[in-house]
């Protein structure tokens, strides 16, 4: 199978190393020149333990390839993942103009029925715009291609990420098309060899897993702090009470450590924009 992969950052550079490691042939693709470069002589933006090896492997193997044009990358492949940023906005909705920008460049260059997969994390509702952009500039080309738009949310953490993406807990793919699914389930079919790891569910239940799961994980985060500060109070160890809340199985011991509050590129943003969606539906 041939893929392109737009945004060759965190998520995206993992992603296509990851399938081009399972047999696909995948082309990276990003905006930034000098990303690019460095790629192509073998320096990796970011470090991820693993990943460099994986990397220069499948280069030389001739199944990963890294440009800054989409049109290019998409000669051949039928297969687009969006997997650039989501930046949180000044009202902390997610900035969603690189997401909408990639969605007009497929839209601008596709010549045969294609599957457009949100890898990005993205709000409810995000499918159906990049399904109406596509559509705009298909007609402003005055041609009528047929295409799906699917929701695949990454959960990978940081540190582990190759992993987390090679044996993950569960593959999240929203799809409202038998045909997408069809191609989702074919492309992810390695990684579900030992045992079925995929969830199909409507596109719009796609984009809010995500969401959820990242929020519920920093719930757990905050919600230890606040007992932590009580304990302080009262004079409590609060090491004791984690050890005895995450015996039980229903609360687990991932999570539960008092420290710090939750950080990094994704809770922070992902939690703002999960509030924001939640006011705009007065919930
Ligand atoms: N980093 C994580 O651990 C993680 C985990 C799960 C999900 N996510 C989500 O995945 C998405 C990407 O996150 P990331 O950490 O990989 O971001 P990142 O900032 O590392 O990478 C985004 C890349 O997209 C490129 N880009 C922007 N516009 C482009 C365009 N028009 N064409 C081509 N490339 C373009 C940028 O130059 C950049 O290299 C976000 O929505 C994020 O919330 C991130």
């Amino acid at each position: 199978m041939k893929i392109a992969v737009v945004g060759t950052g965190y998520v995206g550079l993992v992603t296509g190393t990851c399938f081009a490691e399972m047999g696909a042939t995948v082309t990276c693709v990003d905006i930034d020149q000098h990303k690019i470069d460095g790629l192509e002589k073998g320096v990796l933006p970011i470090y991820e333990p693993g990943l460099e090896s994986l990397v220069l492997k499948n280069h030389q193997q001739g199944r990963l390839q890294f440009t800054t044009s989409l049109a290019d990358a998409m000669k051949g492949s039928n297969i687009y993942f969006i997997a650039v940023g989501t930046p949180p906005g000044e009202d902390g909705s997610a900035d969603l103009q690189y997401v909408l920008g990639v969605a007009r460049e497929i839209g601008q260059h596709m010549t045969d029925y294609c599957v457009v997969i949100d890898k990005s994390t993205v709000p409810v509702g995000t499918a159906d715009k990049v399904r109406a952009i596509i559509e705009e500039e298909l007609k402003n080309r005055g041609v009528s291609i047929g295409f799906d738009v699917v929701s695949n949310p990454e959960f990978l953490k940081e540190g582990a990420a190759i992993d987390d993406f090679m044996y993950p807990d569960r593959i999240v793919i929203g799809s409202d098309s038998e045909r997408a699914s069809k191609i989702m389930r074919d492309l992810y079919a390695p990684f579900n060899r030992n045992h079925e790891r995929t969830v199909i569910m409507g596109v719009r239940d796609a984009e809010m897993t995500k969401y959820t799961a990242n929020s519920m994980l920093a719930t757990k985060i905050s919600f230890m702090n606040e007992i932590a500060r009580l304990c302080d109070a009262m004079g409590v160890d609060v090491e004791n009470v984690r050890r005895g809340i995450g015996s039980d199985s229903r609360i687990g011991f991932s999570f539960i450590y008092p420290g710090a509050g939750y950080g990094g590129s994704c809770f922070p943003k992902d939690v703002k924009a999960l509030i924001h969606m939640a006011e705009q539906h007065d919930i």
